[in-house]
């Protein structure tokens, strides 16, 4: 049947993979840009996403004289944290994704998140291609900047071969381990039975117009009805950031359908669901990402699959990490309302009921998920008796000064990715609760037990 090309989204694909893979890399390389260096402790925290435009990926692709007929306007990836605190965010980003990229650091083969990001696919029958990544780092490898895979292994010497081999051959077996069948993509005659992999170095770029040439041939040719374009709106807010200018902004994966400008919108809110009008829609320029600053683009409307940022009043509570609602009719509006604060109630089950923990602050909700499921854990095992997203108020400080008289050592904030006010720090000082912060989500436990330890000598 003849496809409709007019109306075929963007795929939406996940990066996916083990904490230090190379996720980051892989798109910085396809960019041209440098996120991953200026993450803090050189991990991810949050959820990313670039847009690709088509044109972009011809470019990138031509040397394999696929000449690929693309027939979406592009691919949207999004690209998730390794790091095991940050379950929550890799359930959420495979979650939203019609393709994944699985990738393997080949010296490491598989390793635990690589497992666990495997289960998720299955999970959700999402299809996906593995990235055996940092092939450059194999002894004695020859740099071909760029090149497709087969070009730059073929003039690899013996040795460089027969080490690639052998590596090859271990990790499909731990692949079998866990069920899969996979094989080398050039060599792979059962797509859908047996799972691609595609050799890369994200620092070299080799592999890579071989990874964005499947990624796309693949979508396109398996799930058109998937990536037929749907009116019903549906989208999620991954980030609330205060842009110079702008006030308070959302940044806003869109799925399916269009958003507007003058769009009555309704999001998740600290204080209860938040109802406004879309003011503003931006984009960053193509291939930049959106947690990079720089001018942005401004559309009237946006199509699905895009990941943009939506300006509009009224957004200061809005919680990073839920769904994004429009209201189509009027009389719709209260169950709105109350579906859109759905996510917030789940979190708040975590809360100890004894009244008795720490207070928890982080920048987005995702982050205090995983925030809370690390003080969850066994080995952890601290109690929360209060939550909050974003910065670390004076209301902040009293909810947690409750525990002064009441059990002190959990008269403290642990903040992660956020900072007390001035005002906020001074009432702490005053009221005796302690504040610890860090950008890395680990370190905030440390610096609490080691606090703990000394209270306990
Ligand atoms: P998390 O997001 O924290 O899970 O890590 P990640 O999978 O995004 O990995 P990241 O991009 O942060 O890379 C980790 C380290 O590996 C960095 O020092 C990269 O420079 C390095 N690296 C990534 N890909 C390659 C590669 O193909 N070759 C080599 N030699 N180094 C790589
Ligand atoms: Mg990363
Ligand atoms: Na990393």
């Amino acid at each position: 049947t003849e496809i409709d090309v007019q109306n075929l989204r963007s795929p939406i694909c996940c990066i996916l993979g083990h904490v230090d893979s190379g996720k980051t890399t892989l798109l910085d390389q396809i960019r041209g840009t440098d996120v991953q260096g200026g993450e803090a402790g050189g991990i991810t925290q949050q959820i990313g996403a670039t847009y690709f435009p088509a044109d972009n990926i011809k470019e990138r692709t031509k040397e394999l004289r696929a000449d690929a007929k693309l027939k979406v306007p592009g691919l949207l990836v999004i690209d998730t944290p390794g790091h095991q605190s940050f379950t929550n965010l890799r359930s959420r980003g495979s979650g939203l994704c019609d393709i994944a990229v699985l990738v393997v650091d080949i010296m490491h083969g598989l390793e635990p998140q690589t497992i666990e990001s495997l289960n998720l696919l299955k999970m959700r029958n999402t299809e996906f291609i593995i990235a055996l990544n940092k092939v450059d780092r194999l002894y004695g490898w020859k740099v071909f900047p760029n090149a497709p895979i087969q070009q730059s292994l073929k003039q690899q010497s013996d040795n460089v071969q027969s080490e690639f081999k052998w590596r090859l051959t271990d990790i499909i077996t731990q692949f079998k381990e866990q069920g899969l069948n996979t094989e080398l993509y050039y060599k792979n005659k059962e797509m859908g039975e047996t799972y691609s992999i595609v050799p890369t170095s994200a620092v070299t770029g080799e592999g890579i117009p071989d990874l964005l040439l499947l990624l796309l041939k693949w979508a396109q040719k398996t799930m058109v009805e998937k990536l037929t374009f749907k009116d019903e709106l549906q989208s999620t807010v991954l980030e609330v950031k205060v842009i110079e200018g702008l006030g308070t902004t959302i940044d806003v994966v869109l799925v399916n359908g269009v958003l507007r400008v003058g769009d009555q919108i309704v999001v998740c809110g600290l204080e209860g669901p938040i109802v406004t009008v879309v003011r503003a829609l931006l984009t960053p320029h193509p291939m930049k990402e959106l947690r990079v600053k720089g001018k942005y683009m401004k559309h009237k409307e946006i199509k699905a699959a895009q990941f943009f940022k939506v300006a509009a009043p009224g957004l200061k509570h809005a919680i990073a990490g839920t769904a994004l609602y429009v209201v189509e009719n009027l009389d719709d509006l209260e169950d709105v309302k109350e579906v859109v604060m759905e996510d917030m109630k789940s979190i708040m089950c975590r809360v100890d009921k004894s009244g008795e923990g720490v207070h928890v602050q982080a920048s987005t909700l995702g982050s205090l998920e995983a925030l809370l499921e690390l003080l969850k854990s066994p080995e952890v095992d601290i109690p929360v008796s209060g939550i909050s997203i974003g910065p670390i108020h004076t209301k902040d400080i009293k909810k947690a000064s409750v525990m002064v008289e009441r059990k002190n050592e959990y008269a403290t904030i642990l903040g992660f990715d956020v900072k007390p006010t001035p005002e906020a720090q001074e009432l702490a000082d005053k009221l005796g609760v302690r504040i610890f912060t860090s950008d890395i989500i680990y370190h905030l436990f440390d610096q609490f037990k080691a606090f703990i330890d000394v209270v306990k000598e």
